[in-house]
């Protein structure tokens, strides 16, 4: 991340965002079930409503100055707070009931990397688990913010055919003032393969 968004992933105006509109938002209709993977959380706005909402958050972060931030943040009880890359999961297969990803997608180096986080996630979820991602549209706005540092857009469209090659189904975009909310379900019935 560059060091504008360093300081705005930061600050408590963000914070107050993600806990006021972005996340009910993205929760909206949802069944986390007991045990939520955060992958990429940042500076951690959406831990603590997270964490009044499930009985076990377990937040990832491939930042070393945010996991620091993270860990400090956490103070005990269930789940916890590590350093760890989204493309390379440190969990045992089914071991979550749900993951979010916020705004973490098109951080990822490529698009190989971000198919590589998809199957991945589906990996660590157990079936039945739901896996949301919220991302921003493809504009020349988010490019300009994202200069020296990275931005490899997801388009909606390509979204469906990517998951459904990591193995999910169910899969829905939602879209709100130029962003969209990704959904996709490890069914149940899925043959497993880990
Ligand atoms: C725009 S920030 C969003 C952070 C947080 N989710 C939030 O809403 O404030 C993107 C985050 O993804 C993290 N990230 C980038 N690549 C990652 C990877 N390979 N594994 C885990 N996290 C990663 C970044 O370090 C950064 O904290």
């Amino acid at each position: 991340m560059n060091g504008l968004e360093h300081f705005l992933c930061s600050s408590s105006l963000w914070r107050y965002l993600t806990q006021r509109q972005l996340l009910p938002w993205v929760l909206s209709g949802v069944r986390l079930g007991d045990h939520v993977l955060e992958i990429g959380a940042g500076y951690g706005p959406a831990t603590p409503q997270l964490r009044k909402a499930v009985p076990r958050v377990t937040s990832l972060e491939y930042d070393a100055k945010s996991a620091r931030h993270l860990k400090a943040q956490h103070n005990g009880g269930p789940g916890g707070a590590l350093r760890g890359d989204a493309a390379q999961l440190p969990f045992a297969s089914q071991s979550f009931s749900s993951a979010i990803a916020i705004l973490v997608l098109h951080h990822l180096r490529s698009r190989e990397v971000q198919d590589r986080m998809f199957a991945e996630v589906y990996r660590v979820l157990r079936p039945g688990g739901i896996f949301l991602a919220y991302e921003i549209n493809d504009s020349w706005v988010h490019r300009l913010g994202h200069i020296r540092s990275t931005f490899t857009p997801v388009s909606a469209g390509s979204a469906f055919a990517r998951l459904t090659r990591a193995g999910f189904s169910r899969i829905s975009v939602d879209f709100r003032r130029g962003a969209f909310r990704l959904g996709a379900i490890r069914e149940k019935d899925s043959s497993t393969t880990d």
